[in-house]
């Protein structure tokens, strides 16, 4: 397994966790399961991937500019998140909140999987595309038990 199949599996957690959330309505525990899994998708994703994809991808020149964007996103994701946080689940803000995490998001994984991980797999050997893969999975293991 290569990173990019890794962070790839993950990614579609988080396009069908979204797709499911903007499907609920009102403060349910349906709602609130979902969210939560969501949450904990997102943040042990962004911990992991900037540990065992951007930091090695922040050593090379051709590289360095587009992790920085890629964490930049990050940070605005995770406003988004804190945003949703902050607003009673069972209003009609609640949702264009979440439709506007679920834009942000979509649009990240575009730039990942449409742009970033072409230009990584030129950077990137082989060993190390495998060894970040084995790397990541288990970071995100241990994230995702911290809750
Ligand atoms: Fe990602
Ligand atoms: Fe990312």
């Amino acid at each position: 397994m290569k990173i990019f199949e890794e962070l790839r599996e993950d990614h579609e957690k988080q396009r069908s966790l979204l797709k499911i959330l903007a499907e609920t309505s009102g403060d349910t525990p349906a709602r609130r399961e979902y969210f939560t899994q969501l949450k904990e998708q997102l943040e042990s994703h962004a911990v992991a991937e900037e540990r065992y994809f951007y930091s090695k991808l922040m050593e090379s020149d051709q590289t360095i500019d587009m992790s920085r964007h890629g964490i930049a996103e990050h940070h605005e994701i995770d406003e988004l998140i804190e945003t949703l946080e902050n607003t009673d689940m069972g209003s009609s803000a609640w949702l264009t909140h979440l439709k506007s995490l679920q834009e942000k998001v979509e649009h990240h994984l575009a730039d990942e999987e449409q742009e970033f991980f072409q230009v990584a797999g030129k950077v990137l050997n082989e060993q190390d595309k495998s060894k970040l893969a084995g790397d990541y999975r288990e970071e995100m293991q241990k994230e995702l038990a911290k809750h």
